[in-house]
């Protein structure tokens, strides 16, 4: 009997996300789940020392001089032989195709710096979706976890938090706010959620 779901992190720089999973892992707050894998789409991401620091295996697929296809077939071929049951896109900028994606139904989470639907969608990504927050003038931002699907930004979503945005907010500042007050606690939460279903649904089976 499946207790717990084989999880791959995806990252690609700071990996500050992948942190917070690990310690709520160590924490004892993700029981349904394992993260057994962290993968990166760069060599010197720094997420994958922190990989390492926790004792996690970690490995760079970098697409550079591949195609699409190629890429996507190393990425599958590493899942494979991690036996992963389901992908937790940490801060990872690399573009996942439609036909890699519909492989996974359900499967994969991905954590967004807005309160999707606003500031989200092509060209959305870190510090430019602070940029876009305060030239709006918004007054509430926060963070986003939803399931990936075809369309982009477009799976349901799990879990969102709202964070406040202050007079004399600049971008890193806001960035800061809104990882430490809601992705650095979501991602954990809504990781155990889908990891929790997962398991249950292998039962169930
Ligand atoms: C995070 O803020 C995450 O929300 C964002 O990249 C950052 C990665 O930081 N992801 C996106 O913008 C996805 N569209 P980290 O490497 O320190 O976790």
């Amino acid at each position: 009997m499946l207790k717990k779901a084989r999880i791959a992190v995806f990252v690609s720089g700071g990996g500050t996300n992948l942190e917070a999973l690990l310690c709520a892992q160590e924490a004892g707050n993700i029981p349904n789940g394992e993260i057994v894998l962290v993968v990166s789409s760069s060599e010197s991401a720094y997420a994958l020392t922190r990989a390492a620091n926790h004792g996690v295996p970690g490995a760079a697929i970098n697409k550079t001089d591949m195609t699409q296809e190629a890429f996507e077939a190393r990425l599958s071929e590493k899942l494979a032989e991690y036996c992963i049951d389901m992908i937790v896109l940490a801060g990872f900028l690399s573009i996942l195709s439609e036909a890699f994606v519909r492989q996974w139904p359900e499967r994969i989470i991905n954590i967004h710096p807005s309160l999707i639907p606003s500031f989200c969608g092509k060209g959305m990504y870190g510090l430019k979706v602070h940029e876009a927050a305060l030239a709006r003038g918004v007054r509430l931002t926060g963070a986003t976890v939803h399931l990936v699907n075809e369309i982009p930004d477009g799976g349901r979503i799990l879990l969102q938090k709202g964070v406040e945005i202050l007079p004399g907010d600049t971008p890193q500042v806001l960035q800061r706010r809104v990882m430490e007050q809601a992705e650095w606690i979501l991602l954990p939460q809504a990781t155990q959620l889908l990891a929790k279903q997962i398991v249950q649904e292998k039962e169930h089976a």
